[in-house]
């Protein structure tokens, strides 16, 4: 027996009804519209985030310009020592070769003296710095203002030359990269015997560059390499 849907041929019937056709239709147009402004969503993003450097983190395109003398935040840059001047003093920690012996001969005299000296930190790579510089800096939600005002930006750290070194006193580690550091026998005794050594103190209290006292840091000057590297700095010392 045929019913009357029967007699209607497949395809039609499967053709909704009028209003239904014209429902889909704009469902259809609403989807098109949703798709199309999604993907130009999309490309507007890409295309902003192509002028961003991808290099840099958010932290670092914070830091100002450097100044006309080539100092950034009070430091000057310095050039990254070579892999092949380096030489291991402690374990995990490197100078150049002539500093490392300056320093060697350094302690051993001072030790006969009764004073140990600790090194605390030397070569310092870019990617050390620029950990040191912008961790510490988001950690303690610095301005870079700040934070150069006891640490140097990568690329103008004394220490990627390897002749810069923090020193300690052995029998006060309490005093280790404290400007109390400067009471203990080990500084007593750098003050006076150091620039035997071709040592001198960066930061004394006070400085032109306005950094920090650090009586821990020095930096040694017994070769015309490291005389030429520092010489800039030296001056501006002198001038000011
Ligand atoms: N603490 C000194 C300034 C440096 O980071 O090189
Ligand atoms: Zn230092």
């Amino acid at each position: 027996m045929t019913t009357q849907l029967d007699e209607i041929p497949v395809a039609r019937r499967l053709t909704p009804p009028v209003s239904q056709q014209q429902g889909l239709s704009a469902r259809l147009l609403l989807l098109l519209l949703l798709a199309g402004s999604t993907l130009a969503g999309t490309v507007v993003f890409l295309r902003s985030n192509q002028n961003m450097s991808p290099l840099l983190p958010p932290s670092a395109e914070l830091m100002p310009p450097p100044e006309a003398d080539g100092r950034l935040l009070g430091h000057f840059s310095y050039p990254i020592a070579r892999e092949a001047d380096l030489v291991e003093v402690v374990p995990g920690r490197r100078l150049h070769g002539d500093a490392a012996a300056a320093f060697l001969a350094m302690q051993q005299d001072a030790e006969v003296d009764g004073v140990q000296l600790r090194l605390l930190s030397a070569f310092r790579d870019q990617e050390t710095q620029h950990d040191l510089f912008f961790s510490i800096m988001v950690e303690r939600s610095q301005r870079p203002e700040e934070r150069a005002q006891v640490s140097a930006p990568p690329g103008y750290s004394e220490h990627h030359t390897g002749y810069a070194l923090d020193l300690g006193d052995a029998r006060h580690p309490e005093l280790d990269l404290d400007a109390a550091f400067d009471q203990s026998a080990a500084f007593t005794w750098l003050q006076q015997h150091a620039s035997r050594y071709h040592f001198r103190l960066s930061f004394p209290a006070n400085n032109p560059q306005g950094v920090a006292y650090e009586p821990w840091h020095w930096r040694w000057e017994g070769s015309s390499h490291a005389l030429e590297l520092f010489e800039q700095t030296r001056r501006f010392h002198a001038a000011t």
